[in-house]
């Protein structure tokens, strides 16, 4: 029998203990992925998932968020979701009751979530409306004073939002979407993703976090793996789903995620922005990647009495 362990990025910490205590009392890896991410959407201090996440450019929250099984790759997300502080709880509810689709945005996902019996919340607090209204609000107003040739609709979105992403400082702390990755007692694996996405996106953006293969990929015959930072990077290097392959290759789960990572980072992309990457084995190995030293991973096993941190490897 494989001992339990739960793995997430920078952030889950906040949740992997009520993940564990899921596992330890020998709950499912879904059972744990969802109830420690539903700890993290809803920490108000919080501003990359669920409740207090960063808002799209016009200033309305628009949450990612995705579940996948490693038994049968069952796949469950939800993308573009407004007004839920948990899509994902309502992933899950894709997942197990429409088993027909694995993904719903917008609109649709709100309609799926109503009819589930899940409740609306503002997700916009003081705090994260502050930072929308300094960073977005007031800079594009200044964009917009030096640039009277705008024009409107999308060149104008394109031209302010290219300037404010220029303007941005690098985040201080620990950033991103959260990624989290359980091992049952049964065998079974999760992978879990959440996020309100590329802080000011484009209203509409969908990230990563909601595409198998990209942002979040498991299978029992080699493990799981998912990804935080630029969405857009790991959808066209395939990250997630690359990283499995390595595993499935051989390769230990540190190893594949800096290869997957390195892949990634030949791009070209003007935006560019860290991606980073997370690995779990189906006998219960482990490691994780950044562009960036210093980065961490937290972990929790049946002998943890609080979460620990582990090093990323480096690109
Ligand atoms: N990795 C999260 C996003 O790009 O939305």
């Amino acid at each position: 029998m494989p001992e339990a362990v739960i793995i997430g990025s920078e952030r889950s910490e906040v949740g992997l203990p009520t993940g564990m205590d899921v596992l330890r009392r020998g709950g499912s890896a879904l059972d744990a992925v969802e109830a420690a991410m539903r700890r993290c959407e809803d920490n108000p201090a919080d501003h990359y998932v669920g409740t207090a996440g960063l808002p799209n450019a016009q200033g309305v929250v628009e949450l990612d968020a995705s579940l996948m099984l490693g038994s049968g790759r069952q796949f469950g997300a939800v993308a573009a979701l407004r007004g839920y502080p948990n899509p994902i709880s309502v992933a899950r509810a894709v997942l197990e009751k429409l088993p027909q689709h694995s993904l719903l945005v917008g609109e649709g996902a709100a309609l799926f979530a109503a009819e589930n019996g899940f409740s609306t919340a503002e997700l916009l607090t003081d705090a994260s409306r502050e930072l929308w209204r300094k960073q977005v609000v007031q800079s594009r107003e200044s964009v917009e004073g030096e640039n009277t040739a705008a024009t409107d609709g999308d060149t104008r979105y394109r031209e302010s939002a290219l300037a404010l992403i220029r303007r941005l400082a690098p985040h201080d702390g620990p950033w991103g979407t959260i990624n989290i990755i359980a091992l049952d007692s049964s065998g079974e694996m999760c992978v879990g993703v959440s996020t309100s996405g590329y802080p000011y996106k484009y209203p509409g953006r969908v990230g990563d976090s909601a595409l198998p293969g990209a942002g979040n990929w498991c299978d029992l015959r080699a493990g799981g793996a998912a990804c935080t930072g630029r969405g857009e990077l790991s959808m066209r290097g395939g990250t997630a789903r690359t990283i499995v392959d390595l595993l499935a290759a051989g390769q230990d789960p540190s190893d594949a995620c800096r290869a997957a990572l390195a892949d990634a980072a030949t791009l070209p992309d003007d935006f560019r922005a860290e991606l980073r990457a997370l690995a779990l084995t189906p006998d219960g190995r482990h490691g994780g990647a950044a562009g960036q030293r210093g980065s961490v991973y937290a972990l929790m096993t049946d002998a943890s009495t609080e979460p620990e941190f582990r090093p990323r490897s480096v690109l």
